[in-house]
């Protein structure tokens, strides 16, 4: 497989039942409506912009979430609200996760008074697990990758009569997922004010990293239904060792990718792309990249350690997957091509999304004590 891939994108969202899921919600205002509620900050970096050379960077900070380090909170509590409204005598709710949205649906369920069960993969850190546990979840190790472990999920809750709220979609789970990206819609949205507030309201240049795909394909569906053919420049990111959306780019449909599903970015490693997702991604993508996992290090330090008057920020392996893109497709001469293709100046403004913050906190102080 080849390190990334140039797509001529359509710039044009399909018509379909996730997309009108997407189209017809308001979860902001659902959102706000919880007391947790408060937008995550916009952080300016002027200092890292100076040595990449370009305008401005920017990152919205989503490790301030509801509280819960990560951005999935947004997800999860809206499929579970709208599930609830037509279903409210559920019991117990079911997902498969590396972590984060595990956490979120664990969390949601306990808001609604429901029971919950998450089912992890193989490699599933302590801190994330204990996280999970926290809010009132029974976690169980499957000891098997993320897809197999989202097949047990799926299985065990058909058989128990549970709820599954699952963040990737297949033929026929596509409602749940769509409710899900309807609810990252939050934080596009939240997005706009701070960003018309800025001195040159213009982002040039988005960089989304994906696990399945479903939060890089509500970031698309975002974009291209607010700024049309006038949308930033999209590059999605992957693991080097977990990279289905370059895979599937490369052989022109959905597939699993090759790969050791050894990444240090567990949010991110995944198998086959959600299937309600890749038509999103492919409508309004110009690059995906797969990076090694010294990349995602070099940014969390690169947040860490601020250039010049930045702000600190504290990001996890999966958070920095964005920047960790950038820092590659800057410094590696053979993508020079890449960098053309994105028309990247002195002037062009980047934006990021630190999704997670450290949640493998032994890892993060590993990553922070040591000079590259
Ligand atoms: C921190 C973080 N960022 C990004 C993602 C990617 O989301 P998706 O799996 O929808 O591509 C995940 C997924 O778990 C995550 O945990």
């Amino acid at each position: 497989m080849n390190e990334y891939f140039i797509n001529n994108a359509t710039d044009t969202i399909p018509s379909n039942n996730t997309t009108n899921v997407i189209r017809n919600s308001k979860a902001i205002d659902y959102h706000r409506s919880l007391s947790v509620y408060q937008s995550t900050p916009l952080v300016s970096l002027n200092g890292l912009a100076r040595k990449y050379n370009v305008g401005n960077i920017f990152v919205k900070d989503e490790s301030y979430r509801f509280g819960l380090n990560a951005f999935k909170g947004l997800g999860a509590s809206y499929a579970i609200h709208k599930i609830l409204q037509d279903n409210p005598d559920i019991t117990t709710f079911c997902t498969a996760t590396d972590g984060n949205h595990g956490r979120a649906v664990a969390w949601a369920s306990r808001l609604a008074g429901k029971k919950v069960v998450v089912f992890v993969p193989k490699d599933t850190v302590e801190s994330r697990i204990k996280a999970i546990e926290s809010e009132g979840a029974v976690v169980i190790n499957t000891d098997l990758h993320y897809d197999e472990t989202c097949e047990i999920a799926r299985a065990t809750s058909l058989k128990e009569g549970w709820q599954l709220v699952q963040d990737t979609a297949w033929k026929d789970y596509e409602e749940i997922p769509a409710l899900i990206k309807a609810g990252y819609q939050t934080h596009f949205q939240e997005l706009e004010p701070e960003i018309h507030s800025l001195p040159n309201p213009k982002i040039d240049l988005v960089f989304l990293q994906a696990g399945v795909g479903s939060w890089a394909a509500s970031a698309i569906w975002y974009y291209l239904n607010r700024y049309g053919k006038n949308r930033p420049k999209i590059v999605v990111v992957e693991p080097n060792e977990a990279a289905g959306i370059l895979a599937s780019f490369e052989a022109g449909k959905r597939v699993s990718p090759d790969g050791t599903f050894k990444t240090i970015m567990a949010g991110l490693n995944c198998g086959i792309p959600s299937s309600s997702s890749w038509d999103i991604i492919k409508s309004g993508t110009d690059i995906t990249i797969k990076i090694k996992d010294e990349f995602a290090e070099q940014a969390i330090r690169e947040l860490y350690y601020p250039n010049g008057d930045d702000q600190r920020i504290v990001a996890g392996e999966s958070g920095v997957g964005g920047l960790a893109g950038f820092i590659a497709l800057m410094t590696n001469p053979d993508m020079q091509i890449l960098r053309d293709t994105l028309g990247i100046t002195t002037h062009t403004n980047v934006l990021f999304y630190n999704t997670e913050g450290a949640t493998d906190p032994i890892n993060f102080n590993k990553i922070i004590s040591s000079k590259p």
